[in-house]
């Protein structure tokens, strides 16, 4: 049976940690379904590893609607949460709702978007029209990049509190969950213990409900970033090299394509081609 939103809460209530990972594309998304996560999050972070961005700022509405279409036909058990990108809930209200709906029709369960205190009212419209919406708090890709770079956030009592109102502004706005992205591991213990809502944490420590990583980097595929809270548990890349030079070098040597690999005309059919031509 496909997970629900209120699986996932209950899943807080009944002290069973939370999977997530990001998925993106119809082969991923299968087999990460298969091995049993309970969210697939479709990230804008698509953006950079799957379309090269120097950052998730560039991605669209029309973009997030295809990734999510392409995980929502491999989701056989997962919750999917699609992501908002930049700018599609920032605007207005109006917008966000709009978009929002946009990522259901696309095939997504839920949606996410970035931000505290200032979106609560953001969130709670798009909630009363019935999808559940995951926040985002803690280093924020959309904006904290860009006015602080990577910043570890919630290191000091100051910022810890500015945290702590933040997620109890999106639980009382009607949030289903938490990401917390980046968050020092005690102000995440504090705020996963304070709200009845599950955190989900990127880099935020052991104390949350559950934790999220891109795809791309348990599976060593995306070189570009290698943060210190990935674990990694494959080198795909290293094997991707070394089948893809494993093939150039068959191809050179005309090793491939071997005869298990090619169709043959039917018996007889060669000889009386050769006489007419
Ligand atoms: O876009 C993304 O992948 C995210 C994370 C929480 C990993 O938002």
């Amino acid at each position: 049976m496909a997970r629900t939103v209120k699986d996932i809460v209950d899943m807080k209530k009944n002290g069973k940690k939370i999977s997530v990972l990001t998925s993106y594309d119809y082969a991923l998304a299968s087999l990460c379904d298969k091995a049993g996560v309970d969210i697939l999050l479709v990230g804008d972070s698509a953006g950079m590893v799957v379309l090269g961005y120097e950052n998730t700022l560039p991605v669209t509405m029309e973009q997030m609607e295809i990734f999510v279409g392409a995980v929502s036909r491999a989701k056989q058990n997962a919750l999917i949460v699609g992501d908002l990108p930049f700018m599609s809930y920032q605007a207005s209200i109006t917008d966000a709702i709009a978009n929002s709906g946009r990522l259901i029709k696309a095939g997504a369960d839920t949606v996410k978007l970035e931000g505290g205190q200032t979106v609560a009212d953001t969130v709670s419209a798009i909630v009363e029209t019935g999808i559940p919406v995951m926040g985002h708090i803690g280093f924020q890709p959309q904006t904290t990049a860009l006015s602080q770079g990577y910043k570890v956030q919630g290191r000091t009592a100051d910022g810890a509190i500015r945290l702590i109102e933040d997620a109890k502004a999106l639980e009382e706005a009607g949030a289903f969950s938490i990401a917390l992205e980046m968050v020092s591991n005690e102000v995440a213990k504090i705020i996963s213990e304070t709200i009845s809502i599950p955190t989900i944490g990127i880099g935020s420590g052991v104390h949350c409900d559950g934790q999220v990583l891109v795809v791309h980097d348990i599976l060593g595929l995306y070189e570009k970033l290698k943060p210190k809270f990935v674990k990694q548990y494959l080198s795909l890349s290293d094997e991707v090299v070394k089948a893809v030079s494993n093939y150039k070098k068959d191809v050179e040597d005309g090793k491939f394509p071997a005869e298990e690999n090619w169709f043959s005309m039917e018996e007889g059919e060669y000889e009386k081609l050769k006489e007419k031509i």
